[in-house]
């Protein structure tokens, strides 16, 4: 599902301040499993993360999701395939705050062109496994932080996806809220999901969905 070789990124390539953030990644992610991406603050998780999902280009080395070699593919292209294929969970949410959880988990079908029918049925359907559609019309600047959370998963599924990026995800979750989270990651491998996580909690350590672990410091894979 994923593929990652010999994946370089370099910050900055040619000035003073240049800084290798990936040396020489390789890994793969086969598909409906769930694999952790492990590693302090720095050590390249955000920068791998958007390489998967195409909003960040490597230096050097192939990124293969979904059979499709996402580092040499033109723009508009790439953005199609965000578009049908990754659904992307900003640590900090990236909400528009002023909008209902409604609206928020309807932007990626506005491109789209259904009907409102259709939207309202798959925005139920995101709703539902988030557990957040007792707030549907609530303004999202009110909602609580897991409940952000869940509407920024609904908005990442709300597409169908067979991938789910996430980044750091109980970052701003309290203990009771990271369960939630957890089950509905639980669920997402249920409905056939492809799932990573960057992190650096240790609440992931020891889930049973969980394939795999895999360690980053400093740009490197180790373990
Ligand atoms: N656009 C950029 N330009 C220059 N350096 C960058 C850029 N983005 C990230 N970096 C550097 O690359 C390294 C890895 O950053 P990244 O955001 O991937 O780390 P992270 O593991 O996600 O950290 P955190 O846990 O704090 O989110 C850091 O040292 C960061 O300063
Ligand atoms: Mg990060």
């Amino acid at each position: 599902m994923i593929k990652i070789k010999a994946l370089n990124k370099i910050y900055n390539v040619g000035q003073k301040n240049e800084f290798v953030a990936l040396r020489n990644i390789n890994f793969e992610v086969l598909p409906n499993t769930v694999v952790v991406l492990k590693g302090v603050s720095g050590s390249g998780k955000s920068t791998l993360l958007s390489i998967i999902g195409g909003m960040n280009k490597p230096t050097s080395g192939e990124v293969i999701v979904e059979d499709k070699y996402i580092a040499k593919l033109p723009d508009l292209h790439l953005s199609n395939f965000r578009a049908s294929s990754i659904g992307f969970v900003f640590q900090s949410f990236h909400l528009i705050n002023d909008l209902s959880v409604f609206d928020n988990i309807s932007i990626p079908l506005i491109p789209l062109g259904l009907s409102a029918k259709e939207i309202e049925e798959k925005v139920n359907y995101a709703m539902q496994i988030c557990n957040i559609a007792h707030k549907s019309m609530e303004i999202s600047k009110n909602l609580s932080g897991g409940e952000k959370q869940r509407v920024a998963i609904a908005r990442a599924l709300v597409n169908n996806p067979n991938i789910i990026l996430l980044d750091e995800p109980t970052a701003n979750l309290d203990s009771a809220n990271s369960k939630n989270l957890v089950e509905i990651l639980s669920n997402l491998k249920k409905l056939g999901k492809t799932i990573v996580i960057s992190t650096h909690d240790s609440l992931f350590d020891e889930l049973d969905f969980v394939e795999k672990i895999i360690y980053i410091k400093d740009g490197d894979i180790s373990g």
